[in-house]
């Protein structure tokens, strides 16, 4: 394990000076985006202060340690989720990276009559892509039967019903209930069905250890801001044969061999056919600084840390009446609860009052109301920075905080 006080005096968002509504910060909004630690910032900023030129462009010094920089990213991100360094493609985040499987592979590949499995639990990214790939090609969008926790056996009973699935693009972890998939089951039964495998790994790679070629898994997609990157930079991890197969949704400099004027062009093979338009190198030099220091600190040690947190932070809660959890039994960093008789808005309102940053509403999943049975919910969202301190000031706050009106008449 490690030392979470240490760790913390590496992040200027976390030295005791930061104040939300008067009080010390207690951020746990962090399957939204986490805090970056100063190596981060160091990174980012070096390219902005030292190293400003354009990479893949130019024959001067700059460029060329440009390109230096950017393949060493590469190579850091591909070491991080064990896959071949060409089978990593840098994009702004990861709902980008859904994006270009959905209009890189399943535009190109789907047509009417195929099918493409998603669940009721997506996020927005990974649930709009598929929508619009439905519209284009008229292909099939249906939902595993789930309560939100998808079992093996449930996506098992899709496949067997619609054997024309070609395509299962689930979250590895869910971003509302926090649940971990079996991913490298679920991989092998949509191999043995002939479908692909796309893992949203927006809440996953952040948080636990990530081995690409063991899941065995086709596609995954993560954002570097919600591991202590920078935002506007993200990744699709693929196999390299999907991607020679796939086609790039955005074209421009720095992707193409040749282009003339009857129309015919010449792509650069991938990774860099999908990586068009200036690279945001600044975000590239943060990323590979991120997956640096979560490999530093080890992800079994952060997957360890969360996993304490949470038995911590539902013991303190107890069984109290006032308080609706609907994920006791999730495997991490999430707890989606809500107080009973206030509106999710209201008490993030109040915590908020108290210097506490949580997350309410949908988050991104506007259709998992329905296995809920509510509206909105609030979440709370731990990290490897996360202490059994804020911990307390929360529960203190969710319990005994007063309510909505304290916020802005008493406090
Ligand atoms: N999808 C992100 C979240 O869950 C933004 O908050």
């Amino acid at each position: 394990m490690y030392d979470v006080y240490e760790i913390r005096k590496q992040f200027p968002m976390l030295d005791g000076n930061k104040k939300m509504q008067g009080k010390p910060l207690v951020f746990l909004d962090n399957a939204s985006t986490t805090l970056k630690p100063q190596c981060v910032i160091d990174a980012t900023n070096r390219y902005y202060a030292e190293m400003t030129a354009n990479s893949h462009r130019g024959d001067y010094d700059l460029c060329y340690f440009m390109d230096v920089e950017v393949a060493k990213a590469r190579e850091a991100i591909a070491k991080f989720v064990n896959s071949e360094v060409n089978e990593v493609v840098f994009t702004s985040g990861d709902t980008e990276a859904l994006n270009l499987v959905a209009y890189g592979y399943a535009l190109k590949y789907l047509k009417e009559g195929d099918g493409i499995l998603i669940s009721e639990a997506e996020h927005a990214s990974n649930s709009l892509p598929w929508f619009r790939i439905a519209e284009l090609t008229k292909c099939s969008i249906y939902f595993i039967n789930t309560d939100g926790r998808i079992t093996v056996g449930q996506v098992e009973k899709s496949l067997n019903k619609h054997p024309n699935i070609k395509l299962v693009s689930i979250a590895h972890v869910g971003n509302v209930l926090g649940y971990r998939v079996d991913v490298k089951a679920v991989a092998k039964l949509c191999h043995r069905h002939n479908a692909l495998i796309c893992i949203d790994g927006a809440q996953s790679v952040p948080h636990l250890k990530t081995d690409f070629k063991d899941l065995d898994i086709d596609f995954l997609t993560f954002s570097a801001h919600k591991m202590c990157g920078p935002t506007g930079i993200g990744a699709l991890v693929a196999k390299e044969k999907l991607l020679n197969d796939m086609d790039p949704f955005i074209t421009g400099g720095g992707m193409n061999v040749s282009f003339k004027n009857d129309g015919t062009y010449l792509l650069l093979e991938a990774p860099a056919k999908f990586e068009a338009g200036t690279l945001n190198l600044a975000g590239i030099m943060g990323f590979r600084a991120a997956v640096e220091f979560l490999s530093s600190i080890g992800m079994e040690n952060i997957e360890e840390h969360e996993k304490e947190l949470h038995a911590y932070l539902l013991d303190k809660m107890g069984n109290n009446e006032d308080v609706i959890i609907y994920n006791k039994d999730n495997d991490g960093s999430i707890l989606t609860f809500n107080k009973k008789g206030v509106f999710a808005q209201d008490e993030a309102t109040l915590l908020n009052s108290k210097g506490i940053a949580v997350r309410s509403g949908q988050h991104c999943a506007k259709m998992i109301d329905r296995l809920l049975g509510t509206p909105a919910t609030v979440r709370m969202s731990t990290y490897l920075y996360t202490t059994k301190e804020e911990i307390d000031v929360f529960v203190e706050n969710l319990l005994n905080g007063g309510d909505i009106l304290d916020a802005y008449f008493n406090d």
